[in-house]
């Protein structure tokens, strides 16, 4: 069998150079088929500081135990505090949230001003009126290419009735 990439009948993009070699952009738009729920992912500061970044690199690894995993990027400043914090929370948004995913992804000295939030049991900071939300105590971080994977197991985890806010083709989208 032959090794030459080709692009896959009927898609666009495509294999750039190689199996080696795939285009960025085109990796990118690809991945951005994939629909995904938005979070934000919030932990303390060692001076008892929130803070929260979106994320929708969120995914379940292990019902047993029960392990869930964020992706984040080395270039986030933000990074830091979840690497040496031992609780983070994942905040899953609701359809009417998009205002809190565009605050907790853009510059701010404090992203939680004016905000409706409160202190789980490990102290992480849960945002008020999200659709689902789950505290977990890290048990892994590790890198792997540009993103440090942080892998935490559940310790509480609790969810509403309700619509969530979706992230496809790069784009806020509601479910019908
Ligand atoms: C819908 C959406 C999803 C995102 N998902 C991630 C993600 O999974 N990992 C990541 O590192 N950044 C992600 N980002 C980008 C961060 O939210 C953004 O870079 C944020 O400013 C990082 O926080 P910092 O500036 O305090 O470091 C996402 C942004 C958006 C709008």
């Amino acid at each position: 069998m032959s090794s030459k990439a080709v692009p896959a009948v009927g898609l666009t993009g495509g294999v750039a150079d190689g199996l080696n070699n795939i285009d960025t952009w085109i990796y990118r738009r690809t991945c951005a088929q994939f629909t995904t729920g938005i979070t934000v992912v919030t932990t303390l500061d060692s001076h008892g500081h929130p803070h929260g970044m979106t994320v929708n690199s969120f995914s379940s690894v292990s019902l047993d135990p029960p392990l869930v995993l964020v992706s984040i990027d080395l270039k986030n400043a933000i990074l830091g505090h979840f690497i040496s914090s031992s609780w983070f929370a994942i905040n899953i948004l609701a359809e009417h949230q998009e205002d809190l995913s565009r605050r907790f992804s853009s510059p701010s000295e404090n992203r939680f001003i004016d905000l409706n939030w409160h202190a789980g049991p490990s102290g992480t900071p849960l945002l008020d009126g999200v659709l689902a939300q789950l505290e977990c105590s890290v048990v892994s971080t590790f890198e792997a290419g540009d993103h440090t994977v942080l892998i935490g197991e559940v310790r509480r985890a609790g969810h509403t009735e309700g619509k969530p806010l979706v992230f496809f083709d790069s784009a806020y989208r509601q479910l019908r």
